[in-house]
């Protein structure tokens, strides 16, 4: 289905969907795939209690070496030569990403490190409690946009770094994984320019259709459960796109810095 011709959602598998979709058509891509760590011997913390880890049986993968290269390989082929490709992931499928960036030949840019100060408390004791997540950052060649004075902005004026605080949200949705939209604001802003393409191939509850809709980019997203390309579907459709619209609530109430971001969109 498509709105304007500017976002376009399928109900999916993205190992079939992305084939059609053309080579190099894309500007940057955003994918936050199964990390493969439900299963009977991980546990989390839901309501101060600990339950056993079960996001549902699309974070059960046999083969998360074979699962990954695919579907890499198919969003390398329609990434544009400048653009790039943002992962994200924990210690469970990011050693299996790292390894697939470097057999396809990719330029590897960034591991950004995302610090969720208010990550949920280890209740085993047994270990460091879990508090960060990865994101790879990748292209196809040294050639690449990268949005470095909007990070500088961003950072009141000061190079960002590769650690990103940023606190996890309260969901807005029942999607069990949806990520905050400010960080995916600040990766859009990074990495894409106004009217580009952005592609999530992991749609989930369609965090990144949201942003990229408010930031005036295009859109492709897939998503292979009904129910929740049904609450994606509904989510990007609420966006009012006629202007630019931010997200993060810190940065919209510091005026002076939110107009520089809103120019420097402008004039890129
Ligand atoms: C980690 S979640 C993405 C969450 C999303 N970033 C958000 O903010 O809501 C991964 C999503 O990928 C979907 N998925 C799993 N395998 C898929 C496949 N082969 N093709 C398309 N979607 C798939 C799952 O149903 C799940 O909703």
């Amino acid at each position: 289905m498509s709105f304007k011709r500017k976002i376009t959602l399928k109900n999916g598998d993205c190992l079939k969907e992305l084939k059609k979709i053309k080579d190099g058509s894309v500007d940057q891509i955003y994918a936050d795939p199964p990390y493969n760590l439900s299963g009977k011997t991980h546990q989390t913390v839901q309501s101060g209690k600990p339950v056993t880890l079960n996001k549902g049986d699309w974070d059960v993968i046999d083969d998360i070496d074979e699962f990954n290269l695919n579907w890499v390989s198919e969003c390398i082929r329609v990434l544009s030569d400048n653009g790039t490709i943002w992962i994200s992931g924990t210690l469970h499928n990011h050693p299996s990403i790292g390894t697939i960036l470097k057999k396809l030949g990719l330029w590897i840019i960034n591991d950004v490190v995302w610090y969720k100060r208010n990550a949920p408390p280890l209740l085993s004791g047994n270990r460091l409690a879990p508090s960060v997540e990865l994101i790879w950052v990748a292209s196809k060649s040294k050639k690449y946009f990268f949005n470095y004075e909007l990070g500088k902005i961003l950072n009141d004026g000061k190079q960002m770094r590769n650690l990103w605080e940023i606190n996890a949200q309260r969901h807005l949705t029942k999607h069990p994984t949806e990520k905050p939209e400010n960080l995916i604001e600040r990766i859009i802003l990074l990495g894409s320019k106004k009217d580009q393409v952005i592609l999530d191939p992991f749609m989930g509850s369609g965090t990144t259709g949201v942003v990229a809709k408010r930031l005036s980019r295009k859109f492709i997203g897939i998503e292979l459960d009904k129910e929740y390309f049904d609450i994606s579907k509904e989510r990007i459709s609420n966006v009012n796109s006629t202007k630019v619209i931010l997200t993060d609530k810190k940065l919209i109430l510091d005026k002076d810095k939110s107009e520089q971001v809103l120019k420097n969109i402008e004039d890129n």
